[in-house]
């Protein structure tokens, strides 16, 4: 279970990020890197959190042509990272030169798809980026190219997972953000789950950045939703 739940590292001084380190070190088995923490820092955020044994999730959501994408998801790969994701908008070909770049050098990494973003609306897509439908709708036809492609699976909400794997197969792994254990606060996230609901419904991995982070003990509230779903 406790490959399951992947903290999310959204800080950027290493002040506070040495301090998640202390509090989930031989606790937690992957962390995500997002952006902001990876824009800090470059790679030596990866190689501390390697050295501290932890797992990498880099959370860079690559989109280029495919030529380029394929040389940095082999660069990342090589430089430590275990799991990575990609923008499905790229089309299959990217993601195809994404996932043979990335399995040159770790063999046994995953590559995900970001479908649509949570902050796209089915109104922004239709006006701004002329796709017309619903987002639901759209997102399980770049799920269906995420697989198509050979990845192993998508972000996406825990509310969504029953759709994807009804449609895609129990194997295609969903990992999904916004999970709020009992009593904490929704921050910005729309729809949110608790872990067990999550795992329940078939996730896969579960993202959690502030429930962890920002909680008094990050370690005690990782072991907290450890224990929530230890029994599942
Ligand atoms: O603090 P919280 O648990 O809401 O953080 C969720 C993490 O998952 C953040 O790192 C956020 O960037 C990421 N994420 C998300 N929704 C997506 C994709 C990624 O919240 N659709």
């Amino acid at each position: 279970m406790r490959d399951k739940i992947i903290p999310a590292l959204d800080v950027q001084t290493i002040e506070e990020l040495n301090f998640l380190i202390q509090e989930l070190k031989g606790e937690a088995s992957i962390v995500k890197i997002g952006m902001e923490l990876y824009y800090s820092f470059d790679n030596d955020v990866i190689k501390r959190l390697k050295d501290n044994n932890f797992k990498i999730f880099l959370d860079l959501k690559l989109h280029d042509i495919p030529n380029t994408v394929h040389k940095a998801a082999k660069t990342l790969a090589k430089n430590g990272v275990d799991i990575l994701n990609v923008h499905a908008a790229g089309g299959i070909e990217m993601m195809n030169a994404a996932l043979a770049g990335f399995k040159t050098e770790n063999e046994q990494g995953i590559l995900i798809g970001v479908t649509q973003l949570t902050s796209t609306s089915t109104e922004m897509m239709n006006n701004e980026l002329l796709i017309a439908g619903e987002v639901q709708d759209i997102v399980l036809k770049y799920a269906e190219n995420v697989k198509t492609a050979g990845l192993a699976g998508i972000v996406c909400s825990a509310q969504e997972v029953s759709s994807v794997k009804e449609k895609l197969g129990a194997d295609f792994q969903c990992i999904t953000p916004g999970i709020r254990p009992k009593g904490i606060s929704a921050d910005d996230q729309k729809r949110i789950m608790t872990p067990l609901q999550a795992i329940r419904n078939g996730s896969d991995y579960l993202v959690i950045g502030r429930a962890i982070t920002k909680a008094p003990s990050p370690r005690q509230a990782y072991l907290d939703i450890l224990k929530e779903i230890e029994n599942e």
